[in-house]
């Protein structure tokens, strides 16, 4: 099955920058360069192609350091095997475990530090950028972050589709219990104030194995497609990182489409078409052999009300400890990432008795479909944290479809991990065409299979 995965890496970006950007001010900003030393950008188009502009003078260290790049395998790792190749310039300072290495403790590999030993200013942008910490209360400020990703985030490998995470989601996902306004880091161009980079965290608490760690979660790393390989993807890691080492947090968990060093755990997504014949349309899917579309609609049609007796949707706080990595959430917690919220999250129990007996929730992650001269988005819904007490696992997923169905989702998608295994063949979900690699930083510990994996990041 190829259907595209959307929450995969993004493909290589040529930097676009020198081709988009000439147009406005080649001619100028190059007379320019030829006349004066000390030219001041004039716009942020030239200053983001500046960003990149090599230098007359080139020093001994630059020339090995770009020969070493050129010599280096360049394309992010999709496989632990392309990984084992590659050399992680900025990865292999940072306290995470070497691809070949042999796991076999469950722990942190850097002790934690001192607050007063934590560098305590920012890390320096290139001239002409500066960090902004953003406030997501104010809504033109949300809208610039909403933007940002809209136009620049996770991309399938054909560039067909890009995550569209709607304001109000971004918030949601942004300002859980214990959240900080610090964690919202973003980057502007100077000049024209534009937002062009962003990296976040939230707070989190983590079984890993037997132990209990607190953490943050990171997400939403994003450079703007005019900035890309020039290395301020590890500027913003260091940066967030210093942000949260001065709250005396000393591990994080994340998640992304290529293989850095090193996965603790591999999982795929598997996608269930709710509407086959909009997903053909858009090349999301495509008509298997031997199948018309008029089969393929009959085999993907689901009821129109969910079968089991007291499915309905979660009310109050009506919980995650069988697996090796999982969070651990507090009562307010749950309420904040449970209680259904039109357009973000989703969950339902079945109730018998009086008594709540199974538990399913999903999150609503809308991605822009692009170049179709039709369909402009695709509403998918993302499988979220399930718990089958008494209803078998296909009849409780079934009506979980059969709900996103009934509130119109074109696909409801899942990852092979914890207990999804159960269903994802049975309910007709075709397995995705990318992984999903998980990552603990500052910690080491044996890596663990998808079913034993009980965290979903968004
Ligand atoms: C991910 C992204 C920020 C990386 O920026 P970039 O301009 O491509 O890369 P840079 O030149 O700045 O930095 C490269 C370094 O960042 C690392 N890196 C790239 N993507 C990464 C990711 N998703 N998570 C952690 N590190 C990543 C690279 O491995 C490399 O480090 P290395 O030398 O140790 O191998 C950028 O490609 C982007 O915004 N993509 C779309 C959104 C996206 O995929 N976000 C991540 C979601 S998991």
């Amino acid at each position: 099955m190829s259907d595209k995965n959307v929450r995969k890496e993004s493909p290589d970006d040529k930097p676009q920058i020198d081709g988009n950007m000439e147009g406005n001010s080649q001619t100028k900003s190059s007379k320019k360069r030829n006349k004066k030393k000390q030219h001041q950008p004039e716009n942020e188009a030239e200053l983001l192609s500046n960003f990149t502009k090599p230098l007359n003078t080139i020093s001994i260290q630059g020339l090995r350091a770009a020969m070493e790049a050129l010599t280096m395998n360049q394309k992010p790792a999709k496989t632990p095997e392309e990984a084992l190749t590659k050399s992680y310039q900025f990865w292999n300072t940072q306290p995470v475990p070497k691809m070949d290495e042999k796991i076999t403790v469950n722990e942190a590999i850097e002790p934690d530090r001192q607050v007063a030993e934590i560098r305590a200013e920012p890390y320096s942008l290139p001239d002409g950028f500066a960090w902004d910490t953003l406030n997501l209360d104010e809504p033109l400020v949300l809208k610039e972050l909403y933007t940002l990703l809209n136009e620049n985030y996770v991309e399938d490998d054909d560039c067909m589709f890009r995550f569209d995470y709607q304001p109000e989601f971004l918030k949601w996902a942004l300002q859980p219990p214990g959240w900080r306004k610090d964690w919202h880091c973003g980057v502007r161009v100077v000049k024209s104030g534009r937002l062009v980079g962003f990296i976040s965290a939230i707070p989190a608490t983590l079984k890993i194995y037997e132990k209990t760690q607190k953490m943050v979660e990171i997400n939403f790393l994003c450079v703007h497609k005019r900035l890309r390989s020039k290395r301020v993807a590890p500027v913003l890691i260091r940066e967030i990182t210093r942000r949260v080492h001065l709250t005396g947090l000393f591990q994080a968990v994340y998640t992304a489409g290529i293989v850095l060093p090193k996965p603790v755990g591999t999982c795929r997504y598997w996608h269930r078409s709710l509407n086959p014949k909009k997903l053909i349309e858009v090349k999301f899917s495509h008509l298997s052999r031997n199948m018309t579309m008029q089969r393929t609609l009959k085999l993907y049609k689901l009821p129109d009300s969910p079968r089991t007796p007291g499915f309905r949707k979660l009310t109050e706080a009506d919980y995650l400890r069988k697996f090796d990595l999982s969070p651990l959430f507090t009562e307010e917690d749950f309420v904040h990432w449970f209680l259904p919220r039109p357009d973000i999250v989703d969950s339902f129990v079945v109730e018998k008795g009086g008594k709540v007996t199974d538990f399913v929730s999903y999150y609503t992650l809308p991605s822009t479909v692009m170049h179709h001269p039709v369909h402009t988005s695709l509403k998918a819904a993302y499988s979220f944290y399930n718990v089958s007490g008494e209803t078998p696992w296909v009849d409780l997923m079934n009506d979980a479809l059969i709900s996103a169905k009934q509130s119109n989702f074109d696909v409801f998608n899942a990852l092979d991990l914890m207990d999804n295994r159960e269903f994802l063949e049975t309910l007709k979900f075709g397995i995705g065409d990318g992984n999903l690699q998980y990552y603990l930083y500052n910690w080491k510990c044996p890596s663990m299979a998808p079913h034993r994996m009980g965290l979903v990041l968004q």
